[in-house]
């Protein structure tokens, strides 16, 4: 079944989990500021991994981040990973060269990637774990006890001009430690909330989205940045879209999944407008 269709049961435990009491007294409510414009960032990895199937050019990635930018990307994000399973270095050669927003580069903290970063000074490093044998991008980065390793990769892109983004799960000492180290940006990792959707755990929808809503309320007053991914799809978009303190989104392996079916461009356009719709909606931030 299409995510576009999910059963109606599932729809509802989201907007259960995260949307404000039937009778909560919004006249009396203390008045919202305007909601900040979240940003959409489309990963485009997997147009690389279907091209590296048959080891030739097609599909390209760099004509997927025109089209994902012509649905409505503010940026474009690309994972050059050590093993190269999907994005190559050429890729990000082009994509820097050629595309029309800020390009995001997700990698590992190694010396390696740190040359790759200074030598193409993409707009934002995000900084992710990396284990040879994961399918994708499996929890979030050990800051805490690695802050030592971590320190001089973001200090030398930082002094390079490039934004720095930690790609953590969303938990308050990792936060902290984020901030300690002078980084730009957190992207809380979404993937479990997004595996209590599939699972259809209603107590686990609510606990992560309560998780995330703290956690990018305390990133938020530490000064950071905040962004959110991994395994977002139509009908887990909106309960995260909604929390007022994230400011932009990467979104990849879904949407080129639906891609096949109507297109890249229309796939990006329909996730853009449920992220448009759900900030529209009242959100409290939690006491911390
Ligand atoms: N953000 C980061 C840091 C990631 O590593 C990934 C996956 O590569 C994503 C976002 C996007 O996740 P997905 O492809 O599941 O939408």
């Amino acid at each position: 079944m299409p995510q576009s269709r999910a059963p109606k049961s599932l729809a509802e435990k989201l907007q259960s989990a995260v949307s404000l009491p039937q009778d909560a007294p919004r006249e009396t409510a203390p008045a919202m500021p305007p909601p900040r414009v979240l940003r959409l960032g489309i990963n485009i990895d997997h147009v690389a991994t279907v091209r590296n199937a048959r080891g030739g050019l097609h599909p390209d990635p760099l004509r997927a981040a025109h089209l994902a930018i012509e649905g409505g990307a503010d940026g474009i994000t690309a994972h050059l990973r050590e093993d190269r399973r999907h994005i190559s270095d050429a890729d990000i050669t082009r994509l820097k060269n050629e595309i029309t927003r800020p390009l995001n580069l997700e990698m590992a903290a190694t010396d390696e990637m740190l040359k790759i970063a200074l030598r193409h000074v993409p707009h934002a490093c995000c900084l992710v774990p990396e284990r040879r044998q994961e399918r994708t991008t499996e929890g979030g980065l050990a800051v805490l006890g690695n802050e030592k390793t971590l320190q001089p990769y973001i200090a030398a892109l930082k002094d390079a001009g490039i934004r720095v983004s930690l790609f953590i799960e969303p938990d308050l000492a990792t936060i902290d430690a984020a901030a300690d180290l002078a980084a730009d940006i957190v992207e809380l990792h979404t993937g479990r909330y997004c595996h209590a959707a599939l699972d259809h755990d209603a107590a686990g929808l609510a606990r992560e989205v309560q998780r995330h809503t703290i956690a990018a309320a305390a990133a938020a007053s530490a000064g950071l940045e905040v962004h959110a991914g991994h395994g977002l799809t139509y009908n887990t978009v909106a309960a995260i879209a909604r929390l007022p303190d994230i400011v932009e989104l990467n979104i990849g392996h879904f949407l080129m999944g639906e891609a096949i079916f109507c297109g890249l461009s229309s796939a990006v356009r329909r996730m853009r407008h449920l992220m448009d719709d759900a900030r529209t909606v009242d959100v409290r931030r939690p006491a911390l």
